[in-house]
């Protein structure tokens, strides 16, 4: 999506919702660095972290100038040039089933001052995004939540997952193989040079993960920084294959809890293959004055427990609800994935936004491609009509919510049929729409944004 992202016009309707409590409605000149500035302080504020400064400021202001910025001010205010809400998108790319990637609009940086609070800030800011993904081209926009009860009044469900595992380091053993390549230490610099490469390849083989972007390596390798505490904390591992070609690589810290053996922690980890996977998790587990190794943001389905021969050393200490997202055209993000088999599907979707209400009409073929179509109410009723004479086509009724929660095989239409959320119309729809929505691989996001 090529596009300069200042040219969608600003959404009407969250201005005048805005307007009428006192507040202007605002994007920023990516050039305006005091009022990306003010932005950011505003951002960070909401998330009841630090205002940033220095290197680190200037690595956001980085960040933002490739995004669109929305400000909401109060005028009345001593500080009118701090937003009272923020909220900042971007066109992405979202790996999905079948090794493709579908279109979307990333939405970050919700917050609003808790002196506006609960007055409508955020539903004006999250429906402008909505407006903004539909005019920026996106077949669906997405987000990471704080809280799981947000969202679901603006059409997005949660799809894909991601839990915090640790290992007893005492109780490793490893049963997995012996991989041919090696690990080795790697300057932050370095990697962040090849990071990029190794990065969109790992993202490409996993449903749920999106393109990553400067502004993130840099704060995860901490090279916008060299100085800080979290760059000299760091260490970064790289695994490379029999003919040394990088394929993967770790950041990770020691983080010591008292006086004894440190606590290993990550939460990057970009594998472009399943053997630097395994040799990677290896060489994390494998350390020597190190009692646990914690992994954060990892899949829920890790290769981890087959490659170890105490599957008991590993406890999932967290999981939780970690992509979500919101179905704006059903047409492109159905076309967009790939499917497990062929058949026919009829979905009959409910949007009370309306953006991918309607009937879809949908082929799968035996390469697991899907063509889809939306059926126009005339046509609707003429199928109908023709469903009633002839065998009825195969099909399920769900909600927007329902059909963002299947999108990436993270949970299967029977599940929710079973919640009461999905209705299948003809038998033996619901087995069928198992088999074709699932993901060999389950989906995963392993960064928040
Ligand atoms: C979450 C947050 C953005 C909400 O902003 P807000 O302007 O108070 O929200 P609104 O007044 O527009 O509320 C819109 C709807 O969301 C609901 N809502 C708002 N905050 C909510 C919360 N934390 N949990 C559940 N529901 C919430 C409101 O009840 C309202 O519901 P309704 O319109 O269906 O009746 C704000 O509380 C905030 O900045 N929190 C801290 C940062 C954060 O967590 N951001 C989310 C990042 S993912």
């Amino acid at each position: 999506m090529p596009f300069d992202l200042r040219d969608i016009p600003l959404d009407q309707k969250a201005e005048a919702a805005l307007a009428a409590r006192g507040l202007a409605y605002r994007v920023i000149d990516p050039q305006d660095r005091a009022a990306l500035a003010a932005w950011a302080q505003a951002d960070s504020r909401g998330f009841h972290q630090p205002a940033p400064h220095g290197p680190e400021l200037e690595r956001e202001l980085g960040v933002l100038a490739e995004r669109r910025v929305h400000g909401v001010y109060d005028p009345t205010l001593d500080e009118a040039e701090i937003p009272v809400a923020t909220v900042a998108s971007w066109p992405t790319g979202l790996s999905v089933p079948g090794g493709r990637s579908v279109d979307g609009w990333a939405v970050s940086s919700v917050t609003v001052a808790p002196t506006h609070r609960r007055r409508g800030v955020a539903r004006a800011l999250m429906e402008g995004e909505l407006h903004n993904a539909v005019a920026a081209g996106a077949a669906l926009a997405m987000l990471t939540a704080t809280e799981a009860t947000i969202y679901g009044r603006y059409g997005y469900a949660p799809a894909a997952r991601a839990t915090t595992l640790e290992v007893d380091r005492s109780r490793v053993a490893w049963a997995g193989g012996a991989e041919p390549g090696r690990v080795q230490f790697v300057p932050a610099a370095v990697m962040r040079e090849q990071a990029p490469a190794i990065a969109r390849r790992a993202v490409a083989r996993t449903p749920g993960e999106i393109d990553r972007w400067s502004g993130l390596l840099d704060r995860v390798l901490g090279t916008h920084h060299p100085d800080s505490d979290h760059a000299r904390a760091v260490r970064v591992a790289r695994y490379d294959d029999r003919r040394d070609q990088p394929q993967g690589f770790v950041v990770y810290r020691i983080r010591h809890e008292g006086q004894g053996a440190g606590v290993l922690e990550f939460d990057f980890m970009a594998a472009a293959s399943d053997e630097a996977e395994r040799a990677l998790w290896r060489f994390l587990l494998e350390q020597d004055f190190v009692s646990r190794i914690r992994g954060r943001l990892r899949s829920i389905d890790e290769p981890l427990p087959w490659l170890l021969a105490d599957r008991r050393a590993i406890r999932v200490t967290e999981s939780h609800d970690h992509l979500w997202l919101r179905i704006l055209d059903p047409v492109a993000a159905l076309e967009a994935r790939g499917y497990t088999g062929s058949g026919s599907l009829v979905l009959d979707v409910d949007d009370p936004q309306g953006y991918a209400a309607g009937r879809f009409e949908i082929e799968f073929s035996a390469k697991g491609h899907a063509e889809v179509r939306r059926l126009e109410q005339g046509a609707r009723d003429a199928t109908a009509h023709a469903a009633r004479r002839s065998r009825p086509a195969q099909g399920l009724r769900l909600g927007v919510t329902e059909l963002a929660a299947i999108y990436l095989g993270d949970v299967a239409p029977s599940l929710l049929a079973r919640a009461g959320r999905v209705v299948e119309t003809t038998p033996g729809s619901l087995a069928l729409a198992d088999r074709l929505f699932s993901s060999p691989r389950a989906p995963h996001l392993s960064v928040w944004f």
